[in-house]
């Protein structure tokens, strides 16, 4: 792979990376492998703590990837809840990834606050992931280095306002003196382009990624994943003011169903929810099986790929796409020239 720099932004600056392209953190799947592949091509991905059975094996991750990388950074999601008893384990995960030399974390959910103490003093790199305009302008207050701008297109959690992603980045643009990036729906360079031209500092994706080869999931899983277009994903638990974006498969109908019956009772989804479920989908194959996060950003994956092609074809596209805005553009030398003949017409 090529691996040639096209785009110089804060982004790149911030995190001493060739291109301005973030791969959002995926729960289960986001590992030693498929993370450090991202960063060998260039971008900059996130390990999930939380898919890993105890902090050994988290740590045991993160050496892997080191040896993946040769020594070049990678980063690690942080997901914070908005109910403080689920956040017990975050401790423990900023305490290893930093013994283990992480510098660069992804945080999500709710506010960072707590833990920009630690995370600072150790001179990291906090990138906090937003739904909305308040809450980037929350986080630049409190001192995080950039912002990643979700939008209602995103696979996961798009928050509870539905913002598409290119409202939000536009807004956001307006306010944000920090680095910001956009996710959410992206999975093409035209999209790079066009996010850069917004004013974006990057791009972030999490579904289109989904079909890289260094994903651990079952081939069968993403054998599906590659004939989906984009009406093939479903949002569903909006029951309990928490929308999900996931495939629509058996499992996202059923849920949907017991939704438009009016049931409220949170009991009577818990077997459809848990988290198990999606690990094993992963690990069989059967992708009917679980709530499996994903945004229509799946309709731009045709094939199985390596992570580092997909995200050089997409760095490549993006500079092509420039070179041919750029061809369009009408020059003001060009433009009087053509005024100037257009008056002569006239007469
Ligand atoms: C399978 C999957 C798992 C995800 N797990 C997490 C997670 O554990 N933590 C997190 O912050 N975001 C998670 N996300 C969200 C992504 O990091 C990213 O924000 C999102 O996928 C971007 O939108 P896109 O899917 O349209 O590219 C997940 C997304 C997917 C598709």
């Amino acid at each position: 792979m090529k691996n040639i720099a096209r785009f110089k932004t804060k982004l790149t600056d911030l995190l001493g990376i060739s291109h301005p392209v973030l791969c959002g953190g995926l729960m289960w799947l986001a590992d030693a492998k498929y993370v450090g592949a991202v960063v060998n091509a260039g971008g900059m991905g996130f390990i999930t703590p939380r898919s890993f059975s105890g902090l050994d094996t988290f740590r045991t991750a993160l050496k892997d990837c080191r040896k993946i990388t040769e020594g070049k950074d990678f980063g690690v999601n942080l997901y914070i809840s908005s109910r403080p008893h689920e956040n017990d384990k975050l401790p423990g995960f900023i305490e290893t990834a930093l013994e283990e030399g992480v510098r660069i974390f992804e945080t999500a959910g709710a506010s960072p606050k707590a833990y920009l103490d630690i995370l600072k003093k150790s001179e990291s790199k906090i990138l906090h992931k937003v739904t909305a305009i308040k809450h980037a302008l929350k986080a630049q207050e409190i001192g995080v280095d950039a912002v990643i701008l979700v939008g209602a297109e995103c696979g996961g959690h798009p928050g509870e306002n539905l913002i598409p992603s290119f409202v939000l980045g536009a807004k956001a643009r307006q306010h944000l003196n920090i680095p910001m990036i956009i996710g959410g729906g992206i999975g093409t360079g035209e999209q790079l382009l066009a996010a850069i031209a917004q004013g974006a500092d990057g791009i972030l994706m999490g579904s289109r990624m989904l079909v890289s080869k260094e994903i651990w999931a079952h081939r069968d899983y993403k054998e599906h994943l590659i004939k989906l277009d984009e009406n093939n994903t479903s949002s569903v638990l909006s029951t309990f003011g928490n929308i999900y974006h996931c495939l629509d498969n058996d499992t996202a109908k059923a849920v949907a169903e017991l939704e438009l019956s009016g049931e409220a009772d949170f009991e009577k989804y818990r077997h459809f929810v848990q988290g198990t479920l999606q690990k094993q989908a992963y690990e069989t194959g059967d992708y009917n099986k679980g709530l499996l996060s994903m945004g229509p950003a799946i309709t731009f994956a045709n094939s199985i790929e390596l992570a580092g092609k997909i995200i050089e074809d997409i760095v490549e596209d993006a500079y092509g796409a420039y070179l041919q805005l750029s061809e369009n553009v009408i020059h003001l030398d060009q433009r009087s020239t053509r005024i100037k003949q257009d008056e002569k017409n006239a007469f």
